[in-house]
């Protein structure tokens, strides 16, 4: 295997809001049951926005923390690219928000948007400014408060979603660690099967949209479910072929948190044993492009990923997008 690292992430941190809305919560708003919850997704309970808190405000946490563990200051930061589909506001981005609260005033600030998969795309492309030798310094976030768009009288949407923000400092690798292979894919053919129809160009906000609901994502749950299954499998497969490496030289896999069910046949697919794998998705629920990096945060707070190890990070999102990332952490 080749050991040719450009770049390695140097600080982690994570924000979630402060209230909770359980199962329990939920079985007083819609018809459902915490073990109809559990049982079809894992989750238990997930972090809500209350209305005066948007989406950098999170993001913005995030970024403090890791910059604290890298080291450096927001000055240093070369670009912040933040991966959300629930943006403070259309236009400018979220990122530069962020980087308003945070005085990164050398910084060039963009959005993505490739849904659960944002965070992976922005290591992506991270690791890809960072290989071309002109920009050191680089802080991806992935942020979402998913809670605004969500339908709170639709039982087959309104449980899985929750929201947070989970950061990265993605600087050049130190020879030693960092990340080894990259992949991203995506499926425009998918794209009703998860998406926000109102408040674009195509059905620009108005009251008929708001009376029609265009303003909350729509989702067909059995078909993502299906497609996420085929998608995060052949990422974990592919990225694994492309390093020439083996699921038994990890030491941890952390999925999209979207569907215990789905994080569980990843696992099988590549044939790890489900202790190797990284799961918070009882606590969060799905947080889009924030549920890998706090995931990678406890991972790291936790103990269960440590200096040196082998780790893959695979997702699947609306698009339909599809990311994979193998590092050494
Ligand atoms: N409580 C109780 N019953 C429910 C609920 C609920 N919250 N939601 C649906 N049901 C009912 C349905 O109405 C249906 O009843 P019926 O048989 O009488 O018609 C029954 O439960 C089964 O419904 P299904 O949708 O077939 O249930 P399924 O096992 O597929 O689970 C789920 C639904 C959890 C949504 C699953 O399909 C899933 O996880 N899909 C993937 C979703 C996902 O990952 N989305 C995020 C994508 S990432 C991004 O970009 C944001």
């Amino acid at each position: 295997m080749e050991n040719n690292y450009k770049s390695m992430i140097t600080g982690l941190g994570f924000d979630v809001p402060e209230k909770i809305l359980t199962n329990a919560d939920l079985e007083k708003i819609v018809d459902t049951s915490d073990e109809w919850i559990k049982t079809r997704t894992g989750m238990s309970e997930r972090h809500i926005a209350d209305d005066s808190i948007a989406n950098s405000d999170l993001g913005t946490k995030a970024a403090k923390k890791a910059l604290t563990m890298a080291g450096i200051k927001a000055k240093d930061l070369d670009i912040i690219i933040v991966a959300t589909v629930t943006g403070d506001t259309p236009f400018p981005s979220t990122a530069c928000f962020v980087q308003k609260n945070l005085g990164a005033t050398n910084a060039a600030a963009f959005d993505i948007s490739a849904a659960c998969s944002g965070f992976l795309y922005g290591l992506t492309l991270a690791n890809t400014f960072i290989a071309t030798g002109s920009y050191k310094n680089i802080l991806v976030i992935g942020v979402e408060t998913l809670s605004k768009i969500t339908d709170y009288t639709d039982r087959r949407t309104c449980v899985l979603f929750g929201d947070g923000a989970g950061a990265a400092i993605v600087q050049p690798s130190d020879g030693t660690r960092g990340i080894i292979k990259t992949y991203i894919k995506s499926d425009g053919r998918l794209t009703d099967l998860l998406y926000m129809p109102g408040g674009g160009s195509r059905h620009p906000a108005s009251h008929e949209t708001i009376d029609q609901k265009l303003h909350y994502l729509r989702m067909e749950g059995p078909e993502v479910f299906k497609a996420a299954v085929k998608a995060m499998g052949d990422a974990a497969d592919e990225i694994l072929k492309m390093a020439g490496m083996k699921s038994s030289q990890l030491a941890l896999l952390i999925p999209h948190q979207a569907n215990i069910r789905i994080i569980h046949a990843t696992a099988r697919r590549i044939k790890l044993p489900i202790q190797k794998v990284f799961v918070n998705v009882h606590k969060y629920g799905n947080t889009s492009a924030a549920s890998i990096p706090i995931a990678l945060t406890e991972a790291m707070e936790n103990g269960r990923l440590k200096k040196d190890d082998y780790c893959l990070l695979v997702s699947f999102g609306g698009g339909f997008t599809t990311g994979g990332v193998l590092l050494r952490f």
